[in-house]
C-alpha cells in the first residue's frame, strides 16, 4: 500500500533549506494567503476541519488547542517544541535540517491563528547543526519580510527566536520547556493552569511539535476537509515515523495513519535481519508499552494503538528481535528514565531508582520471582501519581515487559545465578530493607 507523501515529498532536493528553492515550490504562499486573504478564525476553521492531532506525543487535536487561547488583548506566544528527546525519535531532526522554511511557515500560520505575536523554537542542545540551519533560514525569512513587523503588508507582526536547550529530556515536557525558556531550571509545572491560559511569561501560549506545525501550510494548501480524508476518521493525515532497532532499513518514513504496523516494520523498514523475527516493539517511542509479534497487524493510528493498550506517542517504532534479552532492554530504559527524572515527585524519583536496582538484581541473578511482583507493583504505584508523565513513561513500558515476558525474566534470574560461581548455593538476596523500600516507593 502506498501512502501519500506530504511532509517528506521532495525533502531530499539539494538546497531546499534555502529560501529561494523553498519559494520555487510555492513556499510561503500559504503564509501569504493566510495573512492577506484569511482571518485568524478562518485559518483556525481549516485546522479544526483537518482533524490534525499533535505529533509530539499526546495526540491532542491541534485546532482545538489553538481555540483555547483567550481572545483578550494581551501578549500571546507560540512555542515550537523541537526538543525531540524521546528515545528512538529522529523525525523532527530530518524535517528541520532539510526544510527549515517549512517550519517557519508553519509557525507563521499557527501564530496568526492563535493571535500570537511572539514565537520561539526550543531546539534540543545536541541538534547544533540543525540549529545553525534554522538560524540561517531565520535570517533569510526576516530579510524577505516573512518575520517582523507587518508581514507582507498585513497588520500581523511576529518575532521568532531560536533557543538552544542544554540536553535534558524533561525540557521536552511542555511546561518544563517553558521554565527552561524563561531561564529557570526546566522543571514541570503543576497543571492547571494550562499553558493556553498561563504559559510563557504567564501569557497565553500554544505549544506545538515541529511536525505538527510543518503540517499547517499543507492543510491550508489542500483545505482542511481534503486533509481529513487522508488517514482514518479519528487519526487524520500522514505521520512521519522513525523506525529503528533491529530492522534492515531504519529511517524516517511518511505513512498514512491507519496502515498496518506490519507494513511499516516489514514493508518499509525491511523487518529484522535474515533468520530473526520480531520479539517486541515500541510503537511510539521508548515511553510506549511494548507490543509483540502478535500485534503486528494492529493499524498504526492513535485509537487502534490505544485499543491495543499502547500508544502512538512520538511515532518512533523501535523493533527488538528475538536475539535480544528483554532484561537488557528493560534495564537500559530504566537507567535512562532514572537519569532524566527531575526528582520533583517521590514516586518518579524513587520509583525509577528502585526499578533500576531491581533490574540489576534480576540481571545478576540476585532477585527472586517475588521481586518481579514488587517491581510490577512499583510501576503501578508510579502510574498516574506524578506531576508529569515522565514517571509513567518508564512505568508503562517496564510494566508491559514484565507482564508479557515474565517467563524470560524468571529464566534470566536462574541462568544468571547458575553462571555466577560466587553465588554458589546462597539464598537469593532478600534484603528486607530493599524490598520494604520498593513496596513503599
Ligand atoms: C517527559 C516528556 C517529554 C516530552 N518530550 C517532547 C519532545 O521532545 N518533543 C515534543 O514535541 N513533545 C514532547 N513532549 C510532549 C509535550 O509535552 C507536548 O505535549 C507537545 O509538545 C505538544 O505538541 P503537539 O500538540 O504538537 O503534539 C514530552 C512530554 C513529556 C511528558
Ligand atoms: S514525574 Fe518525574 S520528571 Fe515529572 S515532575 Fe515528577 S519527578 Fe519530575
Amino acid at each position: 500500500m502506498s501512502s501519500p507523501t506530504i511532509l517528506l515529498a521532495g525533502i531530499d532536493e539539494p538546497g531546499l533549506n534555502t529560501i529561494d528553492v523553498y519559494r520555487s515550490h510555492g513556499g510561503y504562499d500559504m503564509a501569504r494567503k493566510a495573512l492577506t486573504e484569511m482571518t485568524p478564525q478562518t485559518v483556525l476553521d481549516e485546522l479544526l476541519a483537518s482533524g490534525l492531532r499533535g505529533r509530539g506525543g499526546a495526540g491532542f487535536p491541534s485546532g482545538k488547542k489553538i481555540s483555547f487561547i483567550p481572545k483578550a488583548n494581551v501578549d500571546k506566544y507560540l512555542v515550537c517544541n523541537a526538543d525531540e528527546s524521546e528515545p528512538g525519535t529522529f523525525k523532527d531532526r530530518e524535517l528541520m535540517q532539510k526544510s527549515p522554511h517549512m517550519l517557519i511557515e508553519g509557525i507563521i500560520i499557527g501564530a496568526y491563528a492563535a493571535g500570537a505575536n511572539r514565537s520561539f523554537i526550543y531546539i534540543r542542545g545536541e541538534y547544533a547543526e540543525q540549529a545553525d540551519i534554522i538560524d540561517a533560514a531565520l535570517v533569510e525569512a526576516t530579510e524577505a519580510g516573512f518575520i517582523g513587523q507587518n508581514i507582507m503588508g498585513s497588520a500581523f507582526s511576529l518575532s521568532l527566536v531560536l533557543h538552544r536547550g542544554a540536553g535534558a529530556y524533561i525540557c521536552g515536557e511542555e511546561t518544563g520547556l517553558l521554565d527552561s525558556l524563561e531561564g529557570k531550571r526546566g522543571n514541570p509545572r503543576l497543571k492547571p493552569p494550562f499553558p493556553a491560559n498561563q504559559g510563557l511569561y504567564q501569557g497565553p501560549t500554544v505549544i506545538n511539535n515541529v511536525e505538527t506545525l510543518m503540517t499547517m501550510p499543507h492543510i491550508l494548501r489542500m483545505g482542511g476537509a481534503e486533509y481529513a480524508k487522508i488517514g482514518t476518521e479519528t487519526s487524520a493525515g500522514t505521520k512521519v515515523v522513525s523506525v529503528s532497532g533491529n530492522v534492515q532499513r531504519p529511517g524516517n518514513y511518511e505513512i498514512e495513519l491507519g496502515i498496518s504496523s506490519r507494513e511499516i516494520i516489514y514493508g518499509l523498514a525491511g523487518g529484522p535481519p535474515e533468520g530473526r523475527e520480531v520479539k517486541f516493539w515500541f510503537p511510539g517511542g521508548s515511553s510506549s508499552p511494548v507490543l509483540t509479534k502478535d500485534d503486528l497487524d494492529v493499524p498504526y493510528d492513535f485509537d487502534s494503538l490505544a485499543k491495543a493498550k499502547s500508544m502512538l506517542g512520538s511515532g518512533a517504532i523501535i523493533v527488538v528481535d528475538d536475539t535480544v534479552p528483554v532484561v537488557s532492554v528493560a534495564l537500559k530504559l530504566a537507567k535512562f528514565y532514572k537519569h532524566e527524572s527531575c526528582g520533583k515527585c517521590t514516586p518518579c524519583r524513587e520509583g525509577t531508582r528502585w526499578t533500576v536496582s531491581m533490574l540489576e538484581r534480576v540481571d545478576q541473578g540476585l532477585a527472586t520471582p517475588m521481586d518481579l511482583d514488587i517491581m510490577a507493583s512499583v510501576q503501578e504505584q508510579i502510574i498516574g501519581n506524578c506531576l508529569c508523565v515522565l514517571g509513567d513513561a518508564m512505568a508503562m513500558p517496564i510494566g508491559s515487559m514484565v507482564a508479557k515476558f515474565r517467563d524470560e525474566f524468571e529464566a534470566h534470574i536462574e541462568a544468571a545465578r547458575a553462571a555466577n560461581p560466587w553465588l554458589g548455593d546462597a539464598e537469593p538476596d532478600t534484603d528486607p530493607v530493599l524490598i520494604q523500600g520498593a513496596a513503599g516507593a
